[in-house]
């Protein structure tokens, strides 16, 4: 009889454990995909991610909020494949840069859906968004609107823009990822903001439309949006506001963060007592829309014990930089024996101490050839991955329904010179 298991919510919707206690991620096992595939791989649930897409929009109707766009922030994970899903199910695109602005495009979104950042625009880049006409500019500092005064003057159309205010408002969460205290490289602080405001309602080239802030990433604490946006309540009255990203996720059994639901109804029922009624409101999830979506597979290459038990897989640093940088916590398992009681250090294979996937990670009793999952590496992890120690990059699968496909292919060792002259 199968007797399927669901699994913690952590692991991306839809997984379950089979009769044999194999994980299976959008109807696909994974030991077969680790053989398929090869290790490292990125592991997509595509479900997963459609059905947290429809949750934010779905929130906002059940808010009451009619005018809305929810954006997805490309940053968070970059590929195609996953930009052009998004497109698809109707969200906009954040971008933060002339090479975001491309691969936007390029998956599909419509010019009207983007929102074009930055804190270090140069002419070029600037002149991409106005080119590509995108949704909304937001306008980052005075160097900024110096640079757009210049670029739109005698343009036959208006650029819409959007200033980034730094409300000073600081959230529960790394220093790395934390934006909106004062002493921020990004924005414009609540001193400032009339100035700015003033500046851009004179310029010729441009149309203001409202406000953005961005708090930082990874949040678990609705009060900080609330407070976010009563902070930046006396700077006027318009008619667009975008309230950024930031809403954390669970990388381990033990998180809860707010639900996407509860996230929105909180963002619009304070933007309506603090900001007014009848405001558009857009927001530019990355984290909280592809965290949980997506699995790394790796293959365990070794076991050492000295004073710990290091357990060594073919993969690390390179596939999944946050662990290192912000000390980011993630739990695994061997995808056909979970529930251990081993006390390892899952380490990856680049040439440094630092590269330690998970301290101290409970598994059943590591081997070499076991496939170990890692959840929750949907954001950031694509995105950050690097050619450290020459190891080639992961590919990105999709499953669904059972079925498998390459959306990015790994790299080969001749990518790896391939820009050489
Ligand atoms: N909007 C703006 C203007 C942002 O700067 C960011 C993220 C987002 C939206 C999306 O934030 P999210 O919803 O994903 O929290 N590499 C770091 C995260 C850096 C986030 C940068 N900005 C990490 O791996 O934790």
């Amino acid at each position: 009889m199968a007797s399927v298991q669901t699994l913690s919510h952590v692991y991306p919707l839809g997984s379950a454990l089979d009769e044999n206690g194999r994980l299976q991620i959008g109807g696909c096992d994974v030991i077969e995909l680790a053989e398929r595939f090869g290790t490292p791989a990125y592991v997509v649930a595509e479900a997963d991610l459609r059905s947290r897409a429809r949750a934010f929009i779905d929130a906002f109707r059940a808010a009451g909020q009619e005018d809305f766009e929810v954006l997805f922030a490309s940053k968070a994970f970059p590929a195609t494949a996953v930009m052009a899903l998004f497109a698809g199910e109707g969200l906009g695109c954040d971008v933060a840069s002339a090479g975001e602005l491309h691969l936007a495009l390029r998956a599909g979104f419509h010019p009207a859906k983007l929102v074009a950042h930055g804190n270090a625009r140069d002419d070029r880049e600037l002149q991409a968004a106005l080119d590509a006409a995108v949704g909304h500019i937001v306008v980052d500092s005075h160097d900024d609107i110096d640079r757009l005064e210049r670029l739109t003057a005698g343009a036959a159309r208006r650029q819409p823009v959007l200033v980034r205010i730094t409300p000073g408002v600081r959230g529960d969460t790394h220093e790395k990822i934390s934006t909106g205290q004062a002493d921020s490289k990004f924005g414009v602080g609540l001193d400032e903001a009339p100035a700015a405001i003033e500046r851009l309602r004179g310029l010729e080239g441009v149309e203001l439309l409202g406000l953005h802030f961005h708090l930082g990433s990874q949040l678990f604490t609705l009060d900080t949006f609330r407070s976010g946006i009563a902070a930046i309540a006396p700077l006027g009255d318009f008619p667009v506001y975008n309230l950024g990203g930031g809403l954390g996720v669970a990388y381990t059994d033990e998180q809860r963060p707010p639900a996407i639901e509860e996230y929105v109804a909180a963002l619009v029922e304070t933007v309506r007592e603090q900001l007014g009624s009848g405001k558009r409101l857009l927001v530019e999830p990355g984290r909280a829309l592809v965290a949980n979506g997506c699995v790394t597979l790796y293959r365990v290459v070794g076991v050492k014990r000295n004073v710990s038990t290091w357990v060594s897989v073919d993969g690390g640093m390179s596939d999944n930089l946050r662990p290192m940088l912000y000390g980011a916590r993630y739990q695994a398992e061997i995808a056909d024996r979970f529930g251990g009681a081993t006390r390892v250090h899952l380490t990856g294979k680049h040439c440094e101490s630092g590269d330690i996937l998970i301290r101290d990670a409970m598994l059943d009793d590591p081997r070499p050839g076991d496939v170990v999952v890692v959840p929750v590496t949907g954001a950031y992890g694509y995105a950050m991955a690097n050619n450290y120690n020459g190891v080639p990059r992961a590919p990105v699968i999709f499953a669904s329904d059972g079925e498998a496909r390459v959306v990015v292919r790994r790299e080969t060792l001749d990518d790896l010179h391939a820009r050489d002259v």
